[in-house]
């Protein structure tokens, strides 16, 4: 994963480069560092833990350089330990590199470096680059990367200094992401937006395949085979001060309780009540293929993964279409064989994971149509996919997804939606559909309303270190995303169970120990969740129920409850998953974990 960060410019760039880091954490908090030019100088800085350590290896420092890069890691060839921090750089520290990504014949190139006399001094793939772009340098730091990445397999977004030509950055991509920040006398490339939006909104995608010169006058991108590309700038809608906590103490909780928000951002200008239709512009390209459609495959992973799984049963409700949903990870490993006409629905919510990614081209090879449901706008599956639908969410910042979650269970209704009524779907529950995602948002607050309630469960149970959590049909996903969300967070093992599947092991582990947090909304599934809740009572296994607003029969049976609005059997998720998330939030935050960045985690996970 790792994110990188540079610029160059006429201010100085240390200050640039450490808050874009800040704001790249997310992907990659392992260590840090920096290179900063100034004239035929670089100053030269990592640090082990997060962007902080950097920052007070630095904070005293002078550093007047005006162009540098720096990067954030998330381990991967390597423990993290400062000599395996970037940037690494060749044996006459000339180059300077950082890498985001994994250079798969790096054992080979390290070899052949090695013969011919070169030492390493670091236990990274990345410090092979350094060795090849110096030895490939005769004077053209852009062609002495483009070179080097004809001697590449695997993945890289790159950024490279070299003493030797000062203010000249060249960044290159193949696979992971990279975006070009064009400012005035000033230029910026970085792994998200995120890192560059206080300074410039003009941003310019680079390809795979590609790279660019960065001076402080301009950019120039071209191919690997030097063909010189022309590409507009694109405008970022996003707002510095959306990538800001304003006031609360967790990204992770400021994205919770901008769920109301996101709903209504899923469904701007795209709800038409009178006709029960949905308006989508973003697959009009598909349209004609899409309305035909009878076979979709849902690839995703993680939390996108699990959203996938409720929006097949939001699309068995509502079309005529069969959803298979599939782990990214596997689903090459699998024999593609589609029915004509398949669809695939890439969801993502960085639009980067190398996974999903992989999943999709390998797709894409077998014929099968592409629809991106994709929160980054521009991000690769974006621009690998026919049409799709963006979810206008705003930066997810806290490494453990929330809002996107609900984001996406809208979008997948809306889809199903429209699909459903130009198949069989009626007027009447078009119409009805429409009205009950109008509610969502004020239902939302009103589940957020009881946040002290949740907290007050939370502290109650926090310390027990095994829960399971249990649902049936639309409630299932949640049970296992609700369990995802308190092992991401809290480190507190968990697992989601079909409660069905209840009576066939997990039964074995009720004791009052271990709690069971139960989806058991007022739905086709009640009268069952409601037998297994007596199976686990009478074990004297403590239960938290997630129910539906007026439900007395649990409100009887159970201590602990917490009331989700009515509505459509289908829209519960988007309900009941609210709860799972403030309780995850709470119990990480009871056992003082580090919420936004869970160890071991990335946002964006651009390595298979
Ligand atoms: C990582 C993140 C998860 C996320 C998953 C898929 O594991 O930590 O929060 O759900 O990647 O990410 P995507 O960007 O493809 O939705």
């Amino acid at each position: 994963m790792c994110g990188i960060v540079c610029y160059v410019g006429r201010e100085k760039a240390k200050p640039i480069l450490m808050e874009g880091l800040k704001h790249l954490e997310y992907r990659g908090y392992d260590s840090a560092g920096l290179a900063i030019q100034n004239k035929k100088h670089i100053d030269y800085y990592r640090a082990v833990g997060k962007i902080i350590e950097l920052e007070r290896k630095t904070n005293d420092l002078d550093i007047p350089g005006t162009s540098g890069i720096a990067h954030t890691r998330w381990a991967t060839h390597g423990e993290p330990t400062e000599k395996n921090a970037h940037p690494h750089r060749d044996e006459k520290d000339n180059i300077y590199v950082i890498h985001n990504g994994i250079i798969e014949n790096f054992h080979h190139l390290k070899k052949k470096l090695e013969k011919s006399g070169v030492q390493f001094r670091s236990e990274t793939d990345t410090e092979v680059l350094a060795h090849l772009i110096a030895q490939n340098f005769d004077g053209d730091l852009n062609e002495a990367v483009r070179k080097t990445m004809s001697q590449l397999e695997g993945t890289f977004g790159l950024a490279v200094i070299n003493r030797k030509t000062p203010g000249e950055i060249v960044v290159a991509r193949r696979g992971s992401p990279l975006i070009i920040g064009v400012g005035e006398g000033e230029n910026f490339a970085a792994s998200d937006v995120a890192a560059m939006v206080r300074y410039t909104n003009k941003v310019v995608h680079l390809n795979d395949n590609e790279l660019a010169l960065l001076t402080k006058d301009g950019v120039s991108i071209s191919t690997a085979q030097a063909k010189a590309i022309q590409r507009p700038t694109e405008t970022v809608e996003w707002q510095p001060e959306d990538a800001e906590l304003n006031g609360f103490p967790h990204f992770m909780l400021k994205e919770i309780f901008e769920q109301p928000e996101t709903i209504l951002n899923a469904t701007r200008g795209r709800l038409e009540p009178g006709e029960g239709v949905p308006k989508l512009g973003g697959i009009i390209p598909v349209w004609d293929r899409l309305k035909e459609c009878r076979h979709m495959v849902i690839v995703a992973c993680g939390t996108s993964y699990y959203a996938g799984h409720v929006g097949r049963y939001i699309f068995e409700k509502l079309t005529e279409v069969d959803v298979e949903v599939e782990l990214a990870s596997e689903f090459r490993y699998q024999k593609l064989n589609f029915p004509p006409n398949t669809f695939i629905i890439a969801m993502s919510q960085s639009g980067e994971t190398a996974d999903t990614l992989a999943a999709i081209r390998e797709a894409s090879r077998k014929g099968a149509n592409l629809i991106g449901i994709v929160n980054v706008v521009g991000s690769s599956i974006s621009r690998e996919t026919e049409a799709g639908i963006y979810n206008h969410a705003g930066p997810e910042i806290g490494v453990a997804s929330t809002k996107i979650f609900i984001s996406q269970l809208t979008i997948l209704t809306l889809l199903a939606l429209l699909l459903g009524r130009h198949q069989n779907l009626s007027l009447t529950d078009g119409v009805e559909a429409i009205k009950a995602l109008t509610a969502l948002p004020d239902q939302v607050k009103k589940v957020l309303s009881q946040d002290n309630h949740i907290q007050a469960i939370a502290e109650k149970y926090y310390k027990y270190n095994n829960w399971l959590y249990l649902g049936r049909k639309y409630g299932y996903p949640i049970a296992m995303e609700g369990a995802l969300k308190l092992k991401e967070v809290s480190y507190i093992h968990a697992e989601g169970y079909a409660a069905g599947e209840m009576k066939h092991g997990p039964i074995a582990l009720i004791n009052p120990e271990m709690p069971t947090v139960a989806i058991v909304p007022k739905d086709s599934m009640h009268e069952k969740m409601i037998n297994n809740i007596h199976e686990i009572l009478s074990r004297k296994g403590p239960v938290i129920a997630i129910a539906t607003e007026g439900d007395d029969k649990i409100k009887d049976m159970v201590e602990d409850v917490i009331e989700i609005p009515e509505t459509l059997d289908y829209l519960n998720p988007i309900l009941s998953v609210v709860p799972c998330q403030l309780l995850a939030y709470h119990c990480a935050r009871f056992l003082n974990r580090d919420i936004d960045q869970p160890r071991n985690l990335a946002k964006s996970v651009t390595v298979e």
